[in-house]
């Protein structure tokens, strides 16, 4: 442990689990906001001038703006395996360690993908709507027709743990799978998966279910738009469960608003907490807030994954100067 009278300060931007903080009290002085809210960078500034290190949500922005203020800082763990909201380059330039939570997620990540695929096409959440504003008058053949999810195409864009954990769950419903990822897999994964590369344009066209599992870069960014929204089918949806920025907003409001495509599942969104008030009113699409790996037991190994990494980075613990990537 350290000494008490030189122990560092440490940064959890937002409510984690109090009991696997302990474990980051045995090494330093934690101070644990106690609300959700989005920081600013001014606000991350001030809060990380005097911190060795920080556990941050993944919309808490670090950028070289937000480093010239934290001279003491040496590493940040996100609580999740995105990383968007952290300039790497300026991480490095700085010298601080930035680690995320692989692997510990992905299963449950997939079960919510599904949770979406299904709820859009069976129109689960628009039915409760119905029942519980006391719609319903009887037992109606007409009522809240949706379409099939089994035996239907499965694609997937971007094909990383999650992808593949979505892929492995299509084989119950008898739904073949396609992909597109920036390099295709290995055969032994393909097999592992029942999943066949397609060129992109060939995922747009023939999946009956879309489901964006890319990292969001410069690259990824709106890579659904208007253009690639035309190539889908008309009774497709759309399932996002990566990151708002890879899906244009404003043309998908047009495309459902429209009928362009069947429906959407988003988890995600551009400006969250912000959700477009034109989706909000479109019955045809399934929104949840950023939930997709949060069942308890996923969000505490996440938890747990980035205080133990955040203790390694920091040289605190049995790994020290093996910070894990
Ligand atoms: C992640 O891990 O990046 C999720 O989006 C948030 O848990």
């Amino acid at each position: 442990m350290s000494s008490p009278h030189h122990r560092p300060r440490v940064w959890v931007s937002r409510p984690l689990f109090d009991d696997i903080l302990d474990r980051l009290r045995e090494h330093a002085d934690v101070d644990v906001e106690d609300d959700d809210r989005d920081w600013t960078r001014e606000q991350m500034a001030q809060r990380l001038r005097d911190k060795a290190g920080a556990i941050l949500g993944v919309a808490d922005p670090v950028d070289a703006s937000v480093l010239a203020h934290a001279p003491l800082l040496r590493a940040v763990a996100n609580r999740g395996v995105g990383y968007n909201n952290l300039d790497l380059a300026a991480l490095s330039a700085a010298g601080v360690v930035a680690t995320n939570t692989p692997g510990v997620l992905d299963e449950t990540t997939a079960d919510f993908a599904w949770a979406l695929m299904l709820a859009t096409a069976r129109r689960v959440t628009e039915a409760e709507r119905y029942l519980r504003a006391g719609q319903w008058k009887g037992m109606s053949f007409h009522i809240l027709l949706g379409g099939d999810v089994h035996g239907r195409t499965l694609g997937i864009l971007g094909m990383g743990r999650i992808g593949q954990a979505i892929a492995r769950r299509a084989v119950g419903f008898r739904m073949p799978v396609i992909y597109h990822n920036r390099s295709r897999l290995d055969d032994a994964i393909e097999r592992d998966c029942g999943a066949r590369y397609v060129d992109r344009d060939t995922l747009l066209r023939e999946a009956d279910f879309l489901v964006l599992t890319v990292p969001m870069t410069a690259q990824t960014r709106h890579i659904v738009g208007t253009a690639e929204l035309a190539l889908m089918k008309r009774d497709a949806f759309l399932i996002n469960i990566a990151r708002g920025g890879v899906v244009d907003d404003a043309a998908l409001v047009a495309a459902l608003a429209q009928g362009r495509i069947a429906g959407a599942g988003l988890d995600v969104f551009e400006r969250e907490p912000a959700v477009p008030p034109e989706m909000l009113a479109l019955d045809n699409v399934v929104l949840t807030p950023h939930i997709a790996s949060a069942s308890l037991a996923t969000r505490r190994a996440m938890a747990a994954m980035a205080v133990d990494n955040l203790i390694a980075a920091l040289g605190y613990g049995p790994n020290a100067g093996h910070p894990p990537n």
